[in-house]
């Protein structure tokens, strides 16, 4: 028997999620971006789940012939482009959109013999100063990608779409890129998750939405998107291993970072570091337990004591009926995984990417 921990991945979860992305956005096409192995949840589970979108946008040229080799006969985009000049090619024969965002991919494509068309999304950098051609060099790159035959579009990201008050914002991302682009052919592609929850001015002839496809928050706090409508795509569950009878002023693991204010009961879940569970959490960061017998109803406990690498231990005096065996869930319906995040200072994105390959992953 292997350890009990899965990561069962809800194809009809992503299903609903997509459709939730097409209310928000009815007029626009959707790049569903599957990066990181789809947010951790895997290529398979992605394009059963998302079968009914637009285009997928990943990464690697490699993925991008697993997805052609499994069948996927819609579009591709390659969100950061080539790496290498030797990727033209395969890139061409795999029939892949490409972004464009350097000097360096503009001249490769241009020394580039394409025998049939290749659709560019040609990548502004609007105020994030990560990727992309400054608003004064855009045009001239895209004339330059035109005249060298290339089908040109228009690509920005927003550095906030998450955030109120901070700079740049969207608006003022929004302005430089309609004036940049202003009176050149070609359709847009702007909006990541934030931007469709919460910028509706802002969303282009395609938008590319990642994390609010796997049910989590762009902002890190579930309370953002309670209202939204998303559903958690991955379900970590895993099972008490171990129960430990604890008295008054007892300690428990490394560090003994946690004293047991009284008598109590720990369970002991197969779930670590080693698995991508936050070894930051903090006491109190909660986990569902089925307490026993009652059809599977569960309750809400806390984590006490540090995450250690195989192992992570429960306060199970809310779940008197828990026994060796029972099923605990990490993250999923029950505990929204920004919830863990945002008690180990970090993101629902880093915890989803993280799930270790070591995991089985169900896809239901
Ligand atoms: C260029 C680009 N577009 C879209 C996305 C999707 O963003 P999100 O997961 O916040 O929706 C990302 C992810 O980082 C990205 O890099």
């Amino acid at each position: 028997m292997n350890r009990p921990i899965l990561a069962s991945i809800h194809t009809e979860a992503f299903q609903h999620n997509l459709n939730r992305v097409r209310e928000l956005a009815p007029e626009s096409k959707i790049w569903s971006v599957i990066k990181a192995r789809a947010y951790g949840h895997s290529f398979d589970a992605a394009l059963t789940g998302l079968a009914s979108t637009d285009g997928f946008a990943l990464l690697d040229v490699q993925d991008a012939a697993w997805l052609r080799e499994h069948g996927w006969k819609g579009r591709i985009l390659l969100l950061e482009g080539l790496f290498h000049e030797n990727e033209l090619a395969l890139v061409q024969d795999l029939a892949c959109d490409l972004v464009v965002h350097c000097d360096a991919q503009l001249e490769w494509l241009e020394r580039f013999n394409a025998h049939k068309p290749v659709n560019v999304f040609l990548k502004m950098n609007s105020g994030m100063n990560r990727l992309g051609f400054k608003p004064i060099a855009y045009r001239t790159a895209f004339h330059r990608l035109h005249a060298a035959g290339y089908h040109m579009h228009h690509m920005t990201h927003f550095a906030n779409a998450d955030q109120v008050d901070q700079q740049p914002s969207v608006g003022s991302q929004l302005e430089v890129f309609n004036e940049a682009i202003e009176g050149l052919d070609g359709s847009t592609s702007l909006a990541n998750s934030a931007a469709i929850l919460w910028h509706r001015n802002a969303l282009g002839d395609w938008v590319r939405p990642g994390i609010m496809l796997y049910g989590a928050s762009p902002t890190g706090l579930y309370a953002d998107i309670e209202h939204a409508h998303l559903r958690a795509v991955m379900q970590l569950h895993s099972e008490i291993i171990d129960i430990q009878e604890l008295q008054e002023g007892d300690r428990i693991g490394y560090g003994g970072r946690y004293a047991a204010p009284t008598s109590m009961r720990i369970g002991v879940v197969a779930c670590g570091y080693a698995d991508g569970y936050p070894r930051h959490a903090k006491d109190g960061t909660p986990v569902w337990v089925n307490n026993a017998s009652k059809n599977g109803e569960g309750v809400i406990c806390p984590i006490v004591g540090r995450v250690s690498m195989d192992m992570l231990t429960i306060d199970l005096r809310n779940a008197p009926f828990a026994h060796i065996g029972s099923v605990v869930e990490l993250w999923g319906d029950q505990v929204p995984v920004d919830t863990v995040a945002q008690m180990s200072d970090t993101v629902g994105y880093e915890l989803l990417c993280a799930v270790a390959p070591r995991v089985p992953v169900e896809i239901k």
